[in-house]
């Protein structure tokens, strides 16, 4: 009794750990600048040495925006010139677009950018970027294309992935800003079709669902990412539970809400007791599967977001708990980096695709990204 009352009385508090990770954070991502180019930002590490990425990588918006929550949360004035000059390195992707991943690039940058400054010289590229996303969209279908078909990914027609829905909060900021209703009348589509399609009975979700683009009919659910077709890859179901709150903060309908609550029900019975999820829910290898800081993380940051609205007290509590036990877990020295080391990265142990044994047990910049905005979101500045 008396130990328990010492252990909780000597437990670091929020504050100190936020401003902790913080501290660490800044000082990685300086120095993670000095070994970039004018034309590069980092992308993860191989062999504990950092790899950057061209700007047309799907996760290059995620270093602008780390070093903006940075700035948003120390205020200081070297990192926002870090942030400014890292996200104007994006210009060109607000220009052309490739995939649906425009949405993840040019929201964490110019979006955060134009949130956290008000500059006005971030609103039109960060228009234009809403409009391009667009064009992906097939009204047949009622959903933006995901990937493009190319030689190794000929097996499909429109390939549309649940990491989709973290694009629409493009579409949705920029009709805000624009007037311009095509952006939401295609965000709403986008999640409506979405919501029916992609979910699973026990509400995980597949990976990929392909569509035929004549008619809209499915051609086939099935993983890329994942263990197997009918398994609930991590960081899929991240984005589904992430993708379903930002929606119903954007456009307030009661529908994304309910399903954002049942994914996240689905998500506290499954994780492990430190939260931070194995790369797939269903991974043969458990408790041995090699875990994903990435996707743990981005739950962290929805669970927080998502405690807030919903009606359902017990739950609004779990979450915040399930979400402080991922933050102290992800905190901790066994994921937390030191400063120097890492290459210059904030997290370790993320998976980027463990089937084809790509950035497996590797620190990734979208896991430092939405750990410092669960941070931001737990201490109530954003
Ligand atoms: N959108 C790619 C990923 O989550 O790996």
């Amino acid at each position: 009794m008396f130990a328990a009352v010492l252990a909780v009385s000597c437990q670091e508090s929020m504050k100190q750990l936020t401003d902790r990770v913080f501290e660490v954070a800044e000082y990685q991502f300086t120095e993670m600048d000095k070994t970039l180019t004018d034309t590069n930002v980092p992308k993860s590490t191989r062999f504990g040495v950092l790899v950057p990425s061209e700007t047309k990588s799907w996760t290059s918006g995620f270093y602008p925006g780390s070093l903006w929550y940075v700035y948003m949360y120390t205020g200081n004035e070297n990192t926002k010139v870090l942030a400014e000059k890292n996200t104007e390195k994006l210009y060109i992707e607000t220009q052309r677009v490739r995939s649906h991943d425009i949405g993840f690039m040019v929201n964490c940058s110019y979006g955060n950018a134009l949130r956290i400054t008000g500059d006005e010289k971030y609103r039109e590229p960060y228009i234009n970027a809403a409009k391009l996303l667009t064009t992906r969209f097939n009204p047949t279908v009622g959903l933006t294309q995901s990937w493009n078909i190319t030689p190794s990914r000929k097996q499909w027609k429109f390939p549309v992935i649940i990491d989709n829905m973290m694009n629409l909060e493009l579409l949705t900021q920029a009709h805000k800003m624009s007037g311009i209703d095509s952006l939401l009348t295609v965000a709403v589509t986008h999640a409506n079709t979405t919501m029916k399609n992609h979910f699973r009975p026990d509400y995980t979700t597949w990976h990929v669902v392909d569509y035929d683009p004549e008619t809209g009919d499915i051609r086939m659910k099935v993983t890329h990412q994942g263990y197997s077709d009918d398994s609930a890859w991590s960081r899929g179901q991240a984005w589904a539970v992430y993708g379903y709150t930002m929606m119903f903060r954007e456009v307030g309908d009661e529908a994304y809400l309910a399903l954002a609550e049942n994914i996240a029900r689905m998500l506290l019975d499954r994780l492990p007791e430190d939260g931070i999820p194995y790369w797939d829910f269903d991974s043969p290898d458990i408790p041995d599967a090699q875990r994903d800081a990435s996707a743990g993380a981005i739950m962290a940051s929805s669970f927080i977001e998502l405690a807030g609205y919903t009606q359902d007290k017990a739950l609004s509590k779990v979450l915040m708990e399930m979400a402080e036990t991922q933050i102290r877990t992800l905190a901790s020295p066994e994921y937390l980096a030191e400063k120097g080391r890492n290459g210059f990265f904030l997290l370790k142990h993320s998976v980027g695709s463990y089937p084809s044994d790509t950035e497996v047990n590797v620190p990734l910049t979208y896991a430092d990204y939405y750990f410092l905005e669960a941070l931001l979101r737990y201490n109530g500045k954003l």
